[in-house]
Order: structure tokens, then sequence, then C-alpha cells
């Protein structure tokens, strides 16, 4: 038993999506949750900076008590899971691999795109871990860049969000993939815009659920399951709070304890 909380982060306000679905399927679990909101976004950074960052949030989640590490962030996990994973001594886990799982178990006919910032897309993590699990599959990428910031901003529907959804979605369109990896935890707060320019006939994969269930099994595995009723979640960010308050009250379902400002680096 380990009653000491997750540590969780992204770049800003995507990292919730993760959070919610851990609040839902583990909800006696407390959460600590950055959002390093004054370095957002991560997506067109190098790989040094963002191994930098990561390990700096990491450090800091484990000064304060965290059992396990989320890295609620597929830039991050891309460039910096193996980074962090040699440097601590603790169970941390990313998103890239249950996204994986998860696409492979739904993709009917082997064609699976996957849309992420610049360097996620750039390091090809999804195609090689897709292609390693399965090498019949085929992928088409797509970095769509203008997401995130359109996100952090709150601009997930009408007019220019859907146009600038419709350009980047083109080559997914003209493909034949059946299961298209939302690989950025922002990325699922435009769910509905994705849906409604792809159609019913794509299944659209967010993370969020199967890295929960990933977690679920690491905790178990470590034997540190938390044995309290109710779980915490508090939130830390780098930059300014009311943004993030505004953005969280609309977005996330799981019910939000503290959200206090931090600095990191
Ligand atoms: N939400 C993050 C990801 O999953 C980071 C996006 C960004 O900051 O560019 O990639």
């Amino acid at each position: 038993m380990d009653n000491g909380p997750i540590g969780v982060f992204d770049s800003g306000i995507g990292g919730l999506t993760v959070v919610d679905a851990l609040a839902k399927s583990l909800p006696n679990e407390s959460i600590l949750y950055v959002g390093d909101t004054a370095r957002v976004p991560y997506g067109n950074k190098s790989k040094v900076r963002i191994q930098e960052f990561t390990n700096e949030i990491t450090q800091w989640l484990i000064d304060q008590k965290s059992k396990m590490i989320v890295v609620a962030c597929n830039t991050a996990s891309s460039l910096a899971l193996d980074y962090i994973k040699l440097k601590f001594d603790l169970p941390i886990i990313g998103v890239i691999e249950p996204g994986i799982h998860s696409a492979i178990s739904i993709t009917k006919n082997k064609q699976v795109g996957v849309l992420g910032t610049n360097a996620t897309i750039k390091s090809d993590a999804y195609g090689e871990g897709l292609r390693a699990a399965n090498d019949k599959i085929s992928v088409v990428s797509q970095p769509c860049p203008l997401f995130v910031p359109l996100v952090e901003e709150g601009w997930v529907s009408g007019d220019v969000p859907t146009a600038i959804a419709t350009t980047y979605l083109e080559p997914i369109k003209r493909s034949n993939v059946d299961t298209l990896i939302l690989g950025c935890t922002h990325y699922p707060l435009l769910k509905s815009i994705l849906r409604q320019i792809l159609g019913s006939d794509v299944s659209l994969v967010d993370s969020g659920e199967a890295t929960a269930a990933a977690v679920n099994s690491v905790l178990s595995k470590n034997n540190i399951v938390s044995n309290k009723n109710t779980g915490e979640i508090h939130c830390y960010v780098t930059d300014s709070r009311d943004s993030f308050e505004a953005l969280a009250g609309r977005f996330v379902h799981a019910n939000i304890s503290t959200i206090t400002h931090v600095d990191i680096s």
C-alpha cells in the first residue's frame, strides 16, 4: 500500500484528459498534476529542451512524494521517457504505448492514422511502435501544430478550428485509415470537430483510458495501490492560474481540489 499521489504532467491543459480518465477508473488515488503553462507548447521545442523540462518536473513531483509518474504528454513520452526512466528509480509510464495497444486492438484493415505535434510526428514514436507490434500495419502521420494553441485558448468549436482541422485531416481522409490515434493529450478536446469532419467510419483513439488501465496494473504490480476511500486532485501550473482554472472548469469532469502556481525551472 502507498497513499502517496500519482504524479502526472503535461505542457498545459491537455494532460487533464488523462487525469479525467485516471480519476474515473482509480477514484481512490490522489493525483498531483503539473501543467507547464509557462513553457507550452512543447511540440515545437528541441529534444534537449523537452528532456530538460521533463527532468525538472519529474524531480519536482518526486520531491512531493509521488509514488509513480505518468507522462501525460505524447511529446515528452516520445522524446524524454527513456531518458527519465534511466535517471529515476520509481515506476514511470507514458501515453504512447497504451495508445498503440488500443489502436492495434481496434483497427480491422491495419491502416492507422496518427495526429500529433511536430516533435511527436518527427520522432516517429508511434510509427515505430505500431510496426513493431504488428508489421502488417501501415501508418499515415500528420502533424497538427495549431491544435495546441487553439485548445489552450479554449477555441474548440466554430469556423476557425473547423477550417484548420479540415486542412490537417485532408491526408487522413484521402487515406484508408479506419483508426486514428489522437497522439497529443490536447486533441481529445477537439474530438467533436474531428468526428464531424471524419464521420463515424474512423475510430478515434484517445489514450487516456488505455493509460489509466496501464497505471492500474503498474500500481498493483508494485504493491503501491492506495487504501484510502477517496483521492484528491491537486494541480500546479507554472504560469498564471486564472486561464487554467477557467479551462479546467469548462473541460474537465474530475473534481479538482486546488490549483496553485509553482516555479519549477
Ligand atoms: N499535450 C502534449 C502532447 O501530448 C503537448 C503539446 C504541446 O505542448 O505542444 O504532445
